[in-house]
């Protein structure tokens, strides 16, 4: 399936706005193109403050926010106040796995098409043995951060937009296909783009864009290509994330990636700097992905990227 949203009249619009801008005119007949709200900047420093937090809900219950521990209802019931603050309907979705209780937390923005609705989402669970602030706070809570500036942009996209953190990704992306399976063929059908941040601020890191529906792969090339920053495909491991299930039954997927236990090559360290010969996160998994295993450039990109993505796809 395609995005009927094309990536190239969404850079034209983008084009089309910055030459308003340039030239101070905005007076006289409508650009050719639809306007297209111009995607924010992401305060890195939000984002941050959201991961101090999960850092500090982890030091606070047992040093992680695995799947049915005490951490991860935590964990969300931190991010779920923060989007019923923001104006989003929000939804808790439960589910039951290894006999302990799990959540999947569901943010809908009221307005736009919801027959195309555009998805973004990331695991909230940690391992046990450790914080799990690189795998998965920093997709948390560059999603978190992304919804909470669709909201002070009051933004009123075509599309639908709705938000999504998983539970036990790490017992193999279960709260996801939970959330699939559920849906009805109908409901299904109306999800025209699941967009996956999974591990997005290594600190040795790689700038990887899943390879799957050519225009979400597009769109987040169009934004690194913006920034003069080299991207590769992701390989890692296709399916290793929250975004199979999506794929598995049609829906078009996308997402970014900044490395796990993979070792960087010279060619990659040439292109992106850091530190060849070694894992893009040394810490993956362990006790010390904690709020200092992260690299701030390529959580702050990553997270740029992610709002570009969410308002081209669903303007
Ligand atoms: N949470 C994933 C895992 O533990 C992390 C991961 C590894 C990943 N490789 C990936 C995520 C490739 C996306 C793409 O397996
Ligand atoms: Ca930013
Ligand atoms: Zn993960």
């Amino acid at each position: 399936m395609k995005l009927s949203v094309s990536g190239r009249a969404a850079a034209a619009a983008v084009v089309t706005a910055t030459t308003l801008l340039a030239t101070g005119s905005l007076a006289g007949a409508a650009p050719a193109t639809p306007a297209v709200a111009a995607a924010p900047d992401i305060p890195v420093a939000n984002v941050k403050a959201h991961l101090s937090q999960l850092q500090s809900i982890a030091t606070a219950n047992g040093g992680n926010r695995a799947h049915g521990r005490t951490g991860y209802r935590a964990s969300l019931d931190y991010v779920k106040a923060k989007l019923d603050a923001a104006g989003f309907a929000t939804t808790i979705q439960q589910f039951t796995s290894s006999s302990r209780t799990g959540y999947n937390l569901i943010a809908d923005w009221p307005g736009g098409d919801t027959t195309r609705v555009v998805m973004a989402g990331s695991h909230l669970d940690s391992v046990t043995a450790g914080p799990g602030i690189n795998d998965n706070g920093s997709g948390s809570a560059a999603v978190l951060e992304t919804a909470l500036a669709v909201s002070r942009a009051g933004l009123q996209p075509t599309r639908h937009l709705r938000f999504a953190w998983w539970g036990a990704e790490e017992l193999g992306m279960v709260g996801s296909r939970y959330y699939v399976n559920n849906l009805s063929s109908t409901n299904r059908s109306r999800i025209s783009a699941y967009l996956n941040f999974d591990m997005i601020g290594s600190p040795n890191p790689g700038y990887f864009v899943y390879d799957d529906d050519p225009t979400i792969e597009q769109t987040f090339k169009t934004y690194f290509s913006g920034l003069g920053v080299p991207t590769e495909i992701e390989t890692e491991g296709d399916g290793r994330s929250d975004h199979a299930p999506f794929k598995n039954v049609g829906i078009p997927v996308g997402g970014l990636f900044s490395g796990a236990d993979y070792v960087k090559t010279s060619a990659q360290a040439a292109k992106w700097g850091g530190t060849a010969g070694q894992p893009f996160d040394r810490c993956y998994h362990s006790s010390c992905d904690t709020i200092a295993n992260l690299n701030d450039t390529a959580l702050d990109r990553n997270a740029d990227a992610l709002a570009y993505a969410v308002w081209t796809l669903s303007s």
